[in-house]
């Protein structure tokens, strides 16, 4: 069984949206998927009661000491896939639950302050030497900014924009958020949708990204690099007018 862990401090950064889009993603693409839930704030046990479909399931699992043992009676099981969305903020759940990722997803919005809420939960993925990847999300369509963003978060792990850098980007588009109410993933609700061909090829890249594990270069690079954050992100007229409504 292969683990996947979406993390950053930062709230509304896409953690559940993702952990959901890429879970049916997985199971399209024949995994047998389990999601487990550490926040307790419920986003994916909500989204399940509403849901009318049993699978996939979704496994609250509150208490950090019980992520370990949670895992391995899935494993047993035979799932083949087990996604883990955690909670914004620092948690010892968290923490738990990146110590046994096989891959560690950061999403971020491509601003100022969600990259720089990655930091301390790359630190965490750093000290266990776990492969990670930075998603972008909630993005324009097009735009200096997404480039400025992909650059900020490749220079603050100190590696190669394509191996550290999620494509494509996922951006901001209403069927994440009608779909999430449907209790259906935007691949479910939406399936011949932009939003819908994004989460796929995501999922694409990060199955090509499970599958090659560690890279050396993961493994060596120790310090994080100072990226000038604060000078970038200027948000012109221009740029806004991208967003989808
Ligand atoms: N690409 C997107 N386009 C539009 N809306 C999005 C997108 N991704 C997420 N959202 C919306 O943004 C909100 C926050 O997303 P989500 O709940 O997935 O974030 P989170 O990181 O899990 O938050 P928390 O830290 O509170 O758990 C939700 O309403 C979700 O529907
Ligand atoms: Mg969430």
């Amino acid at each position: 069984m292969q683990t996947i862990v979406l993390a950053t401090q930062k709230g509304g950064s896409g953690k559940s949206t993702l952990a959901i889009g890429l879970a049916l993603a997985a199971i399209q693409a024949g995994h047998t998927v389990r999601l487990i839930e550490t926040d307790s704030q419920g986003t994916l046990s909500n989204w399940q009661a509403r849901r009318p479909y049993a699978e996939p399931i979704v496994e609250p699992v509150y208490v950090a000491g019980d992520v370990d043992q949670r895992l391995q009676s899935l494993d047993r099981d035979g799932v083949t896939l087990t996604i883990i969305d955690t909670s914004g903020g620092v948690s010892a759940a968290t923490t738990t639950a990146i110590r046994h990722a096989d891959l560690c997803l950061i999403p971020a919005r491509p601003t100022v302050a969600d990259i720089e809420a990655t930091a301390s939960t790359l630190g965490v993925v750093r000290a266990w030497n776990k492969p990670f990847a930075f998603i972008l999300n909630q993005t324009p369509i097009r735009g200096q900014r997404l480039t400025t963003a992909a650059n900020a978060l490749s220079e603050e792990a100190a590696l190669d924009i394509s191996g550290v850098v999620a494509t494509p980007f996922i951006v901001m588009r209403n069927d994440h958020q009608d779909a999430l109410s449907a209790g259906l993933a935007v691949n479910e609700y939406a399936p011949g949708s932009k939003s819908a061909e994004e989460i796929r090829g995501l999922w694409q890249w990060v199955e090509a990204k499970l599958n090659a594990g560690a890279t050396v270069q993961e493994v060596l690079v120790g310090e994080l690099l100072e990226a000038p954050l604060a000078t970038m992100f200027v948000e012109t007229p221009a740029e806004a007018a991208a967003f989808v409504a």
